[in-house]
């Protein structure tokens, strides 16, 4: 299909594991969409906090954090072998990914003070309309306006065994039933945390990828953008 589409923001919102970021890469990559990958950020913010020794058995030394994040440079480089994520000159990417960072990053995603520098950053790096970006709260709170709302679901097995592949692949010595513990938790904290809990937007489509493939769903994508966006 040829498609000649208007610059518009994508949001997808959705559980952990649901595929979403390489959705979004995808479409990054096939549409010359910029893409904003909004737990990455949360990921290098609770990076920072291991590091420093600021995590007290999931008590977050909030007095060190937050005058931390007024100097915290996250970004985002974006080359042929895709978008990495950096704090200041370091790439972090392999080590925000990490089981560590996974296990704590919802109680950090959940402080309000974290929440507002992760959205004020993504305003920052989305300069242009034509960004396709993914989150739990993208469509609901961080960009309410967004033309294209997605939300991601799955089944929560097929979750959990797709994550298990990824860490396997990267060498990471890891048990399913860990993997959905972990899976469940972080549904239960991203939805009833009162920072703005992970929430269906009301204009949202639900894309259900469990029997999908990549395939299918960029067609599935592309039919919706042909219907309404196309120039
Ligand atoms: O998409 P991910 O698994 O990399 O996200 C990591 C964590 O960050 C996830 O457990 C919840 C949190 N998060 C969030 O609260 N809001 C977002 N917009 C994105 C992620």
């Amino acid at each position: 299909m040829d498609l000649d589409i208007q610059d518009i923001i994508i949001a997808i919102d959705g559980y952990s594991s649901t595929g979403k970021s390489s959705f979004a890469k995808l479409i990054a990559k096939e549409l010359g969409f910029l893409y904003l990958d909004s737990g990455a950020l949360y990921r290098g913010v609770t990076l920072l906090v291991l590091e420093r020794g600021w995590n007290h058995k999931g008590e977050i030394d909030t007095d060190a954090l937050f005058p931390a994040l007024a100097e915290l440079d996250l970004h985002f480089e974006h080359n042929a072998e895709g978008t990495k994520t950096y704090m200041g000159s370091r790439c972090i990417e392999g080590r925000i990914r990490s089981m560590k960072v996974s296990s704590l990053v919802s109680v950090v995603a959940a402080i309000p003070e974290v929440r507002r520098y992760v959205d004020q950053r993504l305003h920052e790096l989305a300069k242009n309309r034509r960004v396709v970006m993914d989150g739990r709260d993208i469509g609901t709170t961080v960009f309410p306006d967004a033309e294209l709302k997605i939300f991601m679901t799955a089944d929560k097995k097929v979750r959990a065994q797709r994550r298990m592949d990824e860490l396997i692949a990267k060498g990471e010595n890891v048990e399913f039933q860990e993997i959905l513990d972990n899976l469940e938790q972080r549904d239960y904290i991203d939805s009833h945390r009162t920072a703005s809990p992970l929430r269906q937007a009301p204009d949202a489509i639900v894309l259900d990828n469990t029997n999908l493939t990549f395939e299918q769903q960029m067609d599935w994508l592309k039919g919706i953008l042909q219907a309404r966006f196309s120039r």
